[in-house]
């Protein structure tokens, strides 16, 4: 069996490129007794990431250079040599950028058959969707009638955040990088108003027409200056949820921003960063309300999926660019 991995080769400084990466053709490992042998079928690619290729210390350790690349991955398993774990069984973990690797199953969780397509487990009701739910609902609390704004919102986590806040009965504007993607949030997650903020001239004008009663909850993926002009409009007692600040990974120096300290006071709000990791104890709560969603068809689910173990260099990059619609998985053929 052919059996590749992708590795680090080096680590980006600032704009990653596929030259951080090197694929390379390696043997298939033996499966000791107490493990598995699993075979990637979808990779997920996400923007925490490149946070991993710093040789910095975070809340999961870097990367190491000519060391595999790891991620969310839905494999299924080709040998078990652990009990309670069969052949053909699909499971997902934080695995390697690998083809075919051998795995101690405590660290992989079952994909139920009925999770169709199998790549939902690392999107909709997995990873993504997850760090949705608990950011929006426990941080953000949204109140029925509540003005949410959510950047990043065509993507993995804002899609998920748009459609949950219309379900708690929010009006919910959304904040996306292409005419495609603002009617996608219109028309298909039920968004009020969708800002392009590529093609806006004034953001700070345009987020004061969408939101004439003011913003009580930002959901911020994305950070940077569309954050500064969302902030300004914050309401008595708002919630800003920190999810992320891709608008800012590649930096190689974080850029000073307006200082938020004195207008937080004022509003007495809340501003508060979290990891989805967080909620490890309450993982099977937010599965239970997102499955529950899904099945009703309250909540949909919209992927990018690009064909080709060798392409995941390529799906990476897009992340920055933003060439993908909803979540982006790497379909393993
Ligand atoms: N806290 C947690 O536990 C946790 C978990 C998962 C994800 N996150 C964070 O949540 C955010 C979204 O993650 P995701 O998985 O859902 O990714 P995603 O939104 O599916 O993909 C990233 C998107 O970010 C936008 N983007 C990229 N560069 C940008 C820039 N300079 N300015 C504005 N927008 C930019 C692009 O969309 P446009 O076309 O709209 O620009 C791109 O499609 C990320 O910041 C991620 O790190 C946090």
């Amino acid at each position: 069996m052919i059996n590749q991995v992708i590795e680090l080769a080096e680590r980006p400084d600032g704009q990653p490129s596929e030259n951080n990466f090197r694929i390379k053709e390696i043997e298939t490992p033996t499966t000791k007794d107490g493990e598995v042998l699993v075979q990637s079928k979808y990779i997920s690619v996400d923007p925490y990431m490149r946070g991993r290729m710093r040789d910095e210390k975070s809340y999961m350790p870097p990367f190491e250079v000519n060391a595999p690349i790891q991620g969310g991955v839905v494999a299924e398993i080709l040998e078990s040599k652990s009990d309670n774990w069969r052949e053909g069984d699909l499971v997902e973990g934080i695995l390697s950028w690998q083809r075919i690797q051998t795995v101690r199953p405590e660290l992989l969780r079952k994909v139920s058959p009925q999770v169709q397509p199998s790549s939902l487990a690392l999107s909709t009701l997995g990873m993504t969707g997850l760090t949705a739910y608990f950011g929006l609902m426990d941080i953000g609390q949204p109140q029925k009638g509540e003005t949410v704004v959510v950047s990043g919102a065509a993507g993995a986590v804002g899609g998920v955040v748009v459609q949950i806040a219309k379900i708690q009965g929010c009006r919910v504007v959304a904040i996306a990088g292409s005419d495609e993607k603002t009617t996608y949030l219109e028309n298909e997650l039920g968004a009020d108003v969708a800002l392009n903020y590529k093609t806006t001239t004034d953001m700070s004008e345009a987020l004061k027409t969408a939101c004439p009663e003011g913003v009580d909850v930002y959901f911020d993926n994305v950070g940077g200056e569309i954050s500064d002009a969302v902030i300004p409009l914050i309401n008595k007692f708002a919630r800003i949820v920190l999810c992320g600040q891709i608008a800012l990974y590649n930096e190689t120096s974080i850029p000073h921003g307006p200082r938020v300290a004195p207008l937080l006071v004022k509003r007495s709000a809340l501003m508060k960063g979290f990891i989805v990791t967080d909620y490890q104890n309450q993982i099977k709560e937010g599965v239970t309300a997102l499955s529950g969603w899904y099945q009703q068809g309250l909540l949909k689910h919209q992927e990018t999926v690009v064909e080709g173990f060798e392409k995941l260099p390529q799906a990476f990059l897009r992340l920055f660019t933003g060439e993908k619609l909803g979540k982006l998985v790497v379909q393993v053929n």
